[in-house]
């Protein structure tokens, strides 16, 4: 009996809504052509380990809607593991794969890219909460986290209002302000603080006269949207100083908006709360458009690897979803776009 081609597919870095919609999406399609799909595990983690399955319709059907992923994620990266190119080229001959599509947010994909390089068959898919890759308008699960960050700063603000409290939400985002912007905008925040624009004493302390003014003017709270890697006099706030994120030694971030809230209250005599969303960003069941933006890549991913077009990643611009080479992706970060931040900004406490 002739052999079918396999390819395999996995799910890198971390993990967010949309992410089994892409694998349905991808899984489903390849299948109807003619492959096998083996579902890796966890990541790179699942070939060094031996670690993986082989999909079928079932276990791809009745997932659009779910969050996290049904691979299992890791940060694990093949290059930093003794062996570890060797040991993945070794997996990959034993189980025939012919490719492998990553599910991945910069980091993971510049991975991707780095293992295309040592002769590894790979199409990518952008993913992340973070929306900071390259050459794609937007990446899987972003929307979803904006919806469940708007969502909380809605929430907040009426007990802002009740309390007349300054109110702090830090959202994720690593490095960029994207969930930031785009959550502040969508709720009417009035500050939205961000890694793009470094905030200085001066601005500080205009924010802090903003907010007094807009107290006198007889508005008793405010809304301010803070996101996690917002560096204060220059500098970020680290939990962690060792992350393990995919091939690099990234520092995990977080407690920003606590000590600017300490700052704001001793500057302003504001009653003054800080709560911070977390991994809660990282959860639950896609919107809409993280599962119509996640099908669409799954079955482009499917066409490419068809076509052999290996080292591109699927990409959406404007309305069309097209793709692109890794090469064009790896290390750079996307950075808001501040024409959307200025639209924010006209509603912010003057
Ligand atoms: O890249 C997605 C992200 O959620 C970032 O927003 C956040 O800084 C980081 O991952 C947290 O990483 P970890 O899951 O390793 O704690």
């Amino acid at each position: 009996m002739e052999r079918k081609p396999r390819i395999g597919i996995m799910t890198g870095g971390g993990d967010c809504p949309g992410l089994n919609a892409a694998i349905r999406a991808c899984g489903k399609t390849a299948m109807r052509a003619g492959y096998d799909v083996i579902g890796i595990h966890n990541g790179w983690q699942g070939l060094l380990e031996h670690d993986d399955e082989l999909l079928d319709g079932i276990r791809t059907s009745g997932i659009i809607d779910r969050g996290g992923t049904i691979l299992g994620t890791s940060r694990v990266s093949p290059l930093r593991v003794e062996n570890g190119v060797q040991r993945v080229l070794d997996r990959i001959h034993v189980l025939r794969l012919e490719s492998i599509v990553v599910l991945g947010g910069e980091g993971s994909l510049s991975l991707g890219y780095k293992m295309f390089q040592k002769g590894i068959p790979i199409i990518g898919i952008p993913k992340t909460i973070d929306n900071d890759v390259v050459e794609t308008d937007f990446s899987i699960g972003f929307q979803t986290a904006v919806q469940t960050a708007t969502e909380a700063l809605d929430k907040l603000r009426s007990t802002a209002e009740s309390h007349h409290r300054v109110m702090l939400l830090e959202v994720m985002g690593r490095n960029t302000g994207w969930i930031a912007t785009y959550a502040g905008l969508a709720n009417g925040a009035d500050e939205i603080l961000i890694p793009e624009i470094p905030l200085t004493e001066q601005r500080l302390d205009d924010l802090c006269e903003r907010l007094k003014k807009r107290r006198n003017m007889g508005i008793k709270f405010s809304i301010i949207v803070v996101a996690e890697g917002t560096q204060i006099l220059g500098k970020p706030i680290i939990q962690e100083d060792h992350g393990t994120h995919a091939d690099t030694t990234a520092p995990r971030l977080g407690g920003v908006a606590q000590v600017l809230g300490e700052i704001i209250e001793k500057k302003t005599d504001l009653e003054t709360r800080v709560s911070t969303l977390g991994y809660i960003q990282r959860g639950g069941s896609p919107v809409a458009y993280d599962r119509t933006l996640a099908t669409a890549f799954g079955v482009r991913a499917t066409t490419l690897l068809q076509e052999k077009k290996y080292g591109e990643m699927t990409a959406l611009k404007g309305t069309r979803i097209v793709s692109v080479p890794l090469e064009k992706i790896v290390d750079k970060v996307k950075t808001v776009n501040l024409r959307t931040y200025s639209v924010a900004k006209r509603f912010f406490a003057q």
